[in-house]
C-alpha cells in the first residue's frame, strides 16, 4: 500500500473489527489474524507501507500503526478465549450424563416424612428401659476383633466364630457381628452395678431368607450387681415383650450355647405358625467380666442380645424382613 492517511488505518481497523466481531469459530479466527498480520497479511502490508510515508509524518503514523495492531491483536485474543470458553460449554452440554434416578411420584409431593419402623420399636424399647433403670449406651460398628471376639471370649480359633461369619476390613477390623461387642467396652467405662442397653446395626455374611439379613438391628442388654440370677433376667425380658405388645407373647427359653454367657438361652416367640428365635441371653461369663476389669467374685450380671429387626417384624405383622431394608416408600408410609 503506497498511500497512507490516518483515515486509511481507521478503515481497516474497522473492518477488521467487524470481521472479529462476526467470526463463530476458532478456526476462521486464525484464518482471519493470518490474513491481516501474517507477512502477506492486509495489516503488514500496511505497516510495509510505512517507509513510503513522509518522513516529518512518519513517526506519528508509526506510533498510530503499532498502536491499533495493538488493540486489534488484543481483541482477537479475547475473542479467541471467548470462543474456547463457548466450545468447552457446548461439549459439556453435549456429553453431559443424568446421573439421577427419577424420582418416585410420592416423594414429589409434599409429604413429611417418617420413621422407620425399626427406629419407633428402638425408641419404644429405649423408653421401657429407661423406666426400670437402664441408660442407653452406643459403640461403634466398625469395631475391633478384640471386643467383637475376644474379649467376649472367643479366641481366634474358636469355632463360634463360624456362627457369626462377617465382613472384615483390610486393616483387621470387623463390621461388628452382634451388639455384644458393646459389653466389655461398658464394663470398662462404667463401675457396677450398671444397667446399660445398646441399640445398633450388625452386619453377617448370611444367607438371605426371610427373616435373615446381612444388615439388621439388635439391642444389646446388660445388668451388672451382687446378686443377679436367671429369675432377674427373665423377669426384664418378660416385662419387655408385655410392654411393647401389650399382651402376653407366648415365647419359648430354651438352652442356648454363646462362649460370653454360663448359662446360656435362647427366646423364641410365636410368629406366623412358628416359632422365631428373637434372642440371645444368659449370665455374664465370669471371664467377661474380668475383660472388663471387673472382680467376678463380687459381680454378676446377666446379658441378652434381642434382633430388633425381628422385633419390628413380629410387631408390625411384617412377614420378610427384607423389607426393612428395602427402600420402599410405599412400605414405608404405612407407619407415618
Ligand atoms: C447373638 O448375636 C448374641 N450376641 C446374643 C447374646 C447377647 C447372647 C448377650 C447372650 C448374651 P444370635 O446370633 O443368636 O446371638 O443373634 C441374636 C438375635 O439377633 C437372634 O435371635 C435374631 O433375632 C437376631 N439375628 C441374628 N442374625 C440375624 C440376621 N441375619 N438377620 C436378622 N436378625 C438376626
Amino acid at each position: 500500500m503506497g498511500y497512507m492517511d490516518l483515515d486509511s488505518i481507521n478503515k481497516i481497523k474497522l473492518t477488521i473489527e467487524n470481521q472479529i466481531s462476526n467470526i463463530s469459530s476458532i478456526k476462521d479466527l486464525e484464518e482471519l489474524r493470518i490474513s491481516s498480520f501474517g507477512k502477506k497479511g492486509s495489516f503488514t502490508s500496511l505497516m510495509k507501507g510505512l517507509k513510503e510515508v513522509r518522513e516529518d509524518k512518519r513517526k506519528e503514523f508509526g506510533a498510530l500503526l503499532n498502536k491499533t495492531k495493538k488493540e486489534l491483536e488484543y481483541f482477537l485474543n479475547e475473542k479467541r478465549e471467548k470462543l474456547k470458553k463457548e466450545k468447552i460449554l457446548k461439549e459439556l452440554k453435549k456429553e453431559w450424563i443424568d446421573v439421577t434416578l427419577p424420582i418416585y411420584e410420592e416423594t414429589k409431593t409434599n409429604s413429611v416424612g417418617s420413621l422407620h419402623p425399626e427406629s419407633l420399636v428402638r425408641e419404644e424399647l429405649e423408653k421401657i428401659f429407661l423406666r426400670l433403670g437402664f441408660s442407653v449406651v452406643d459403640g461403634p460398628e466398625v469395631e475391633s476383633e478384640y471386643y467383637n471376639f475376644e474379649a467376649l471370649n472367643v479366641p481366634s480359633s474358636h469355632p463360634a466364630r463360624d456362627m457369626q461369619d462377617t465382613f472384615f476390613t483390610n486393616l483387621g477390623s470387623v463390621l461388628r457381628t452382634h451388639t455384644s461387642s458393646i459389653q466389655v467396652r461398658a464394663l470398662e467405662k462404667l463401675d457396677p452395678p450398671l444397667r446399660i442397653v445398646a441399640p445398633g446395626r450388625c452386619y453377617r455374611c448370611e444367607r438371605l431368607d426371610a427373616s435373615h439379613e446381612h444388615t439388621f438391628y439388635q439391642m444389646e442388654g446388660m445388668m451388672v450387681d451382687k446378686v443377679v440370677s436367671v429369675s432377674h433376667l427373665v423377669y426384664f425380658l418378660k416385662t419387655l415383650l408385655r410392654e411393647i405388645f401389650g399382651y402376653e407373647v407366648k415365647i419359648r427359653l430354651r438352652p442356648g450355647y454363646f462362649p460370653f454367657v454360663e448359662p446360656g438361652f435362647e427366646i423364641d416367640t410365636w410368629f406366623n405358625g412358628k416359632w422365631l428365635e428373637m434372642l440371645g441371653c444368659g449370665l455374664v461369663h465370669p471371664k467377661v467380666l474380668e475383660y472388663g476389669g471387673i472382680d467376678s467374685g463380687k459381680w454378676q450380671g446377666f446379658a441378652f442380645g434381642i434382633g430388633l429387626s425381628r422385633l419390628t417384624m413380629l410387631r408390625y405383622q411384617i412377614d420378610d424382613i427384607r423389607h426393612l431394608q428395602g427402600g420402599n416408600l410405599k412400605f414405608l408410609k404405612q407407619f407415618s
